[in-house]
């Protein structure tokens, strides 16, 4: 029977450093970071961080999961097709809406876009604790999660941090693209706010690199169809 994970105990999910721990800490931060932008007045400038906090958190933990652990999962487990498929879907939703409010001026599509994302990641949360991480957690060991857990910490501290919608969600298209994305993203977060035209320009040459990445992508598939 599979048992979630939101209220099992440290040794029950594997002990300190597991996968399973990570991931529900990485939760509860967001779920925070969300109240938090809820509560904070429009005119609050702490309520600017607190959109980066989220931002930063929801898009580099999403880039760790489809990268290291959804394929794990479809290899491991039956259903992980399914499974895998779903949570996809949702992190795709995630990135559409979230790409068009930074895009967006208007403060009421924003708030309606920003909402629906947060009821989205909400249903990411419940979908993983409730019913993929619970198969990882009967697939591995204890010495195991911890082991997939540094890999995915380690590459969710080297994930992009804005979205991305046009990256492909699965490896090896995402990795291709993400990973450089990520130099650019950081860099953006390094400029000073009211520098914009400079975060502007870095999102430009992001986006040429994307569009670069991908016609290239394409390329190889298509003289991979063809060798095949
Ligand atoms: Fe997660
Ligand atoms: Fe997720």
């Amino acid at each position: 029977m599979t048992v979630s994970i939101a209220r099992q105990s440290v040794a029950d999910l594997g002990g300190p450093g597991s996968l399973l721990l990570r991931q529900r800490r990485d939760h509860a931060e967001l779920d925070r970071l969300m109240n938090a932008y809820r509560a904070a007045d429009a005119r609050d400038t702490r309520r600017e961080q607190i959109w980066r906090d989220f931002t930063h958190l929801v898009f580099s933990h999403a880039f760790a999961e489809e990268t290291v652990l959804w394929p794990l999962l479809r290899r491991l487990v039956p259903d992980g097709e399914g499974l895998t498929t779903q949570v996809e879907e949702e992190h795709q939703a995630v990135n559409d809406l979230l790409a068009r409010v930074e895009r967006s001026a208007d403060d009421t599509e924003r708030q309606e876009w920003t909402e629906e994302a947060f009821r989205l990641v909400r249903q990411d949360i419940r979908d993983e604790e409730d019913a993929l991480l619970p198969r990882l957690r009967d697939a591995l060991d204890d010495r195991r999660l911890r082991r997939v857990g540094a890999v995915w910490e380690a590459v969710r501290r080297a994930a992009p941090t804005h979205p991305h919608p046009a990256v492909p969600r699965r490896p090896p298209g995402n990795a291709l693209a993400g990973v450089p994305l990520s130099a650019f993203d950081r860099l953006r977060d390094a400029l000073p706010t009211a520098d914009a035209s400079a975060r502007r320009a870095a999102t430009a040459v992001g986006v040429a690199l994307l569009v670069a990445l991908a016609a290239g992508h394409r390329i190889r598939r298509a003289a991979n169809r063809r060798r095949g």
